[in-house]
């Protein structure tokens, strides 16, 4: 019996191991055979910089702060993006949380700590598992310089991800499966204390951000923080393996946007993240060093009825990746590229739909409500990871 089990086992591995071969080189395949039609003549984004200590100096200057809280209004309005200042975040916090990550990719087998039972909402997501929505029917409406490199339809993203829960979980709530317990890989000692202060000065920088948004936007203070209070939170680094993905014009994560409330980024170390605006002009970000980068997801567009869009991006391998490649290689460092990334969410039992302040027959009509576990769940089985 337990040579029989021990016998299937190996089949299931054998096999899980020969579709995961076949997909490399399909991939590479794909790879060495497309033309590069990397685009760089895209402009970088001039994004403004929100300056969170406004927040805490509030008391003394009420009026900067007001005028800070509507350049967040602004900016989340035109772009779906601003960058944060946050004197709570230095460098050295992203910094110490990159090296870490750099050295749990280059070791991970993608399988110890892999829980698809969880749609992988905790733990590690290892290359090709994760696949992006189609979003074809949109692309025609965009310029020639403005169109994704992602192909169409989408392909599985050769991008591993991590997902360590932050912060405290709800008493009681209808979706357990999105508040599992945290992975600990056993062989990080230091793995609890980097993740859980990265992710905390993330959702702590997230949580200030959207009070200001709320001011800004000339609505209660908390419409958006009492919202997110218990919410699936998720640092979510990714990484990709520049020593199989480095070629100019492969797409890491393909075009999409967030499916949670709003995304916060601290400072990659290779560039290649490309951003969609409003009006659908393709942009490169540059972060200023120590600033973090803020996104809208899906969540704030429906509780705003679509006056914050969810931004669309991807992130690909363009010449300023190669030549930063390159120079790494030199000096005999990390070919790991890691996002210092956190997806802050709305709380899973809470109702997403438009606001008082957005709601007009249109935006009810076209934002229903919804709790907002289930909307990701459904956006969850649209890019393949959930099992539900
Ligand atoms: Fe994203």
């Amino acid at each position: 019996m337990s040579s029989s089990k021990s016998r299937s086992s190996l089949i299931i591995l054998g096999t899980a191991i020969a579709a995961s071969v076949v997909t490399y080189i399909a991939y590479e395949y794909f790879n060495s055979h497309k033309k590069s039609t990397v685009n760089n003549k895209n402009q970088v984004l001039e994004l403004p910089t929100i300056e969170l200590s406004t927040f805490f100096n509030r008391d003394k200057n009420i009026d900067d702060y007001k005028a800070e809280c509507a350049k967040v209004a602004d900016a989340l309005h035109k772009y779906g993006l601003c960058i944060v200042r946050d004197p709570r975040v230095h460098e050295e916090h992203n910094n110490k949380f990159l090296d870490m990550m750099e050295v749990y990719f280059g070791k991970s087998d993608g399988i110890r700590d892999a829980r698809p039972e969880y749609h992988y909402q905790v733990g590690v997501t290892p290359q090709f598992i994760e696949k992006p929505r189609d979003h074809c029917s949109k692309l025609g409406s965009l310029g020639p310089d403005d169109k994704p490199l992602s192909p169409c339809p989408p392909e599985l993203d050769p991008k591993w991800r991590f997902f360590w829960r932050v912060g405290p979980v709800p008493p009681k709530t209808k979706f357990p499966a999105l508040n599992a317990d945290d992975v600990i890989p056993p062989d990080m000692p230091q793995w609890k204390d980097v993740m859980d202060m990265w992710g905390n000065k993330m959702m702590d920088a997230l949580f200030t951000l959207a009070e200001m948004a709320a001011v800004g936007f000339d609505i209660p203070n908390d419409s958006f923080t009492s919202k997110m209070k218990f919410g699936p939170h998720l640092l979510a680094p990714t990484g990709s393996d520049y020593s199989k993905f480095g070629k100019e014009g492969t797409v890491l994560a393909g075009y999409h946007y967030d499916l949670n409330f709003l995304t916060i980024h601290g400072k990659s170390r290779f560039p290649g993240l490309h951003v969609w605006t409003r009006d659908g002009k393709r942009a490169g970000v540059r972060i200023p060093d120590g600033c973090l980068l803020v996104q809208a997801g899906k969540q704030i567009e429906y509780l705003t009825g679509g006056h914050v869009l969810a931004g669309y991006h991807e992130v690909i391998v363009s010449q300023g990746t190669v030549d930063v490649i390159e120079q790494r290689k030199k000096e005999n460092k990390s070919l790991w590229r890691v996002s210092s990334t956190c997806f802050g969410h709305v709380q899973s039992d809470q109702i997403l739909e438009p606001l008082d302040k957005f709601r007009t027959p249109t935006t009810v009509a076209q934002f229903p409500p919804i709790a907002a576990g289930d909307q990701v769940k459904l956006e969850l089985d649209a890019i393949s990871l959930s099992r539900s």
